[in-house]
């Protein structure tokens, strides 16, 4: 089963690197230099341009930053529309938005290509050790297709719905990331403040109700010891965290704390950049209380 996978960043690029073990691989990625070094690195095939490695492929694989580059993408004369051949998998592993998935395989489901929205959970570290979660949404027999490419990369792979529902919850679990990155800030930055050391704080709430992923790993390891490394953009949250407010009011559910954080963390952005990590919102928490969470 040839594989094609478009998009070698922080997370693409080590999903990627587990298909190019069993092989065969053909890699595509904007900046050239990036696929050519894996291609090099893993044993993959580096084409061109999208369409060429469509045209290699039974199965693609997209992990580009927002559902829109995936759009653009699928067109043009070079594009993956032009390559795909009918009986192919589309596999689109963005955080991407549910409208535009089902849009994306209404479109490839008139060329006899079967889609799956199929985004995934565990950070650039799961992505390392091959023990993501996989989000998939398709029909019955698309998922069982997916399931056997994406375990390459997966440990839990859950059919979550039809078409658009793997990126409903992927947006939704990363709304509650935002929710609690801002609220475990807001929380430490009260207690420091008031003389209470950081460390003693967490190891309290880690070990009570208030312990969440952000306690019990991303500050640890990211914020006490002031490291904040750069895994996951602090643009592509504030992406999903919209999808998510979308989601939510068309599906008729008042969602303030949602809307509330989708604006945090949409200023956060205007104020860090295109590439500062999402857990820097902390930061900005901490430059506005005076203080900063060590320990
Ligand atoms: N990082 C994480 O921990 C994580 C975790 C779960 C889910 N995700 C999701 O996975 C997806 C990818 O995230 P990432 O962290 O790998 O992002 P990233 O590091 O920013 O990489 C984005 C990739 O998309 C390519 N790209 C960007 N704009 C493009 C365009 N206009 N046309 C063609 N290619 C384009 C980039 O190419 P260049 O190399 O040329 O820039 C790169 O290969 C996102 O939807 C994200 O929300 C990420």
């Amino acid at each position: 089963m040839a594989v094609a996978f478009i998009g070698l960043g922080a997370i693409g690029a080590p999903m990627a690197a587990h298909l190019a073990k069993p092989g065969p691989l053909v890699v595509w990625n904007r900046t050239r230099a990036k696929s050519r070094d894996f291609a090099s690195k893993y044993g993959a095939t580096a084409v061109e341009t999208p369409r060429e490695a469509a045209a290699a492929a039974d199965v693609v694989i997209t992990c580009l930053p927002t559902s829109r580059q995936v759009e653009e993408l699928l067109s043009g004369a070079d594009g993956l529309l032009q390559g795909l051949r009918p009986g192919a998998l589309f596999l689109d592993c963005t955080s991407g938005d549910p409208g535009a998935s089902r849009r994306i395989a209404g479109v490839l489901g008139e060329r006899g290509v079967a889609f799956a929205d199929a985004p995934v959970s565990g950070g650039v570290s799961g992505a390392v050790a091959g023990t993501l979660t996989v989000m998939v949404g398709a029909d019955q027999e698309t998922f069982e297709r997916a399931r056997r490419v994406v375990q390459a990369f997966g440990q839990r792979i859950e059919h979550v719905g039809p078409v658009g529902a793997g990126h409903a919850v992927k947006a939704i679990n990363n709304a509650l990331l935002d929710v609690n990155v801002l609220a475990v800030g807001e929380a430490l930055a009260a207690l420091v403040k008031a003389g209470v050391p950081a460390r003693a704080a967490l190891n309290v709430v880690n070990a009570s109700s208030g312990r969440s992923f952000v306690t019990e790993v991303l500050v640890p390891e990211r914020v006490l010891n002031g490291a904040w490394p750069r895994t996951f953009r602090l643009a592509l949250l504030d992406k999903d965290v919209e999808i998510a407010r979308s989601f939510a009011h068309d599906a008729g559910v008042a969602a303030p704390l949602i809307d509330l954080t989708g604006s945090l963390f949409t200023a956060a952005r205007a104020q860090l950049g295109e590439e500062a990590d999402h857990v820097e919102a902390i930061k900005l928490i901490e430059q506005s209380a005076g203080i900063e969470i060590r320990g």
